[in-house]
């Protein structure tokens, strides 16, 4: 099955969705030891189970709102060689806001690599999409990801309670947005 959504090209990276094709590379990245404890408990079952229930959230994410997070590879590669993470926007239904994830493998982590996919995926939601906002969930002890946040220009405005935990909300608006070009 080809999962319907674009695909974004930046000066290094590829985004585009995922499909089940990239179920192992998927559960190796999520599962990595070095991951995991960052982000959200995935479903239950174990890494293989999870990550086909992540990935097929994804699907729907696609079908029913026209956003879920793209796998990121790099382009020198064809767009074709091994996954280095994904990034990418979800619809939230409880709190009614789009917001943007972003996780790279630890093998090419510190590369400026999320911020670059972040920008083009922020710049697709914004300008394609013509969403007016979207923010990031950040755990208040990632320093990383809040660097991120900050490269791409978004800002710390709220702390929310999630289902997994305490959030700060990085807001984003279009009508501040500088385009990643
Ligand atoms: C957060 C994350 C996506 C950043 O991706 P990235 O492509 O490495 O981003 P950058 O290269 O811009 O690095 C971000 C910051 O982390 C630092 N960093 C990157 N790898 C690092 C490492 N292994 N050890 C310590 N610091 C590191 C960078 O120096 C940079 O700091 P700066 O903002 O002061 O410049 C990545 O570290 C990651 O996937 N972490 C685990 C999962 C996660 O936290 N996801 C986000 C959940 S909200």
């Amino acid at each position: 099955m080809t999962t319907p959504g674009p695909t974004l090209t930046t000066a290094r990276l590829t985004l585009r969705p995922l499909d089940e094709a990239d179920l192992d590379a998927y559960a190796t990245l999520r599962f990595h030891p070095d991951v995991l404890p960052w982000l959200a408990a995935p479903p239950g079952g174990g890494p293989m189970e999870a990550s086909a229930r992540i990935l097929a959230d994804y699907a729907t994410g696609w079908r029913d709102h026209g956003r879920a997070p793209f796998g990121v590879f790099e382009t020198a590669s064809g767009g074709h060689g091994p996954m280095v993470g994904y990034c990418g926007l979800r619809w939230l239904a409880d709190l009614g806001r789009t917001d943007i994830v972003w996780t790279m493998h630890p093998a090419t982590q510190g590369k400026g690599y999320a911020p670059e996919a972040a920008r083009a995926a922020l710049d697709w939601g914004f300008r394609t999409l013509g969403l007016d906002r979207i923010g990031a969930l950040i755990r208040p002890d990632n320093v990383r990801s809040q660097g991120v946040a900050r490269k791409i220009g978004l800002a710390l405005t709220e702390t929310l309670i999630r289902p997994y935990g305490e959030r700060g909300w990085w807001d984003g608006r279009r009508e501040s947005w500088k385009s990643a070009g």
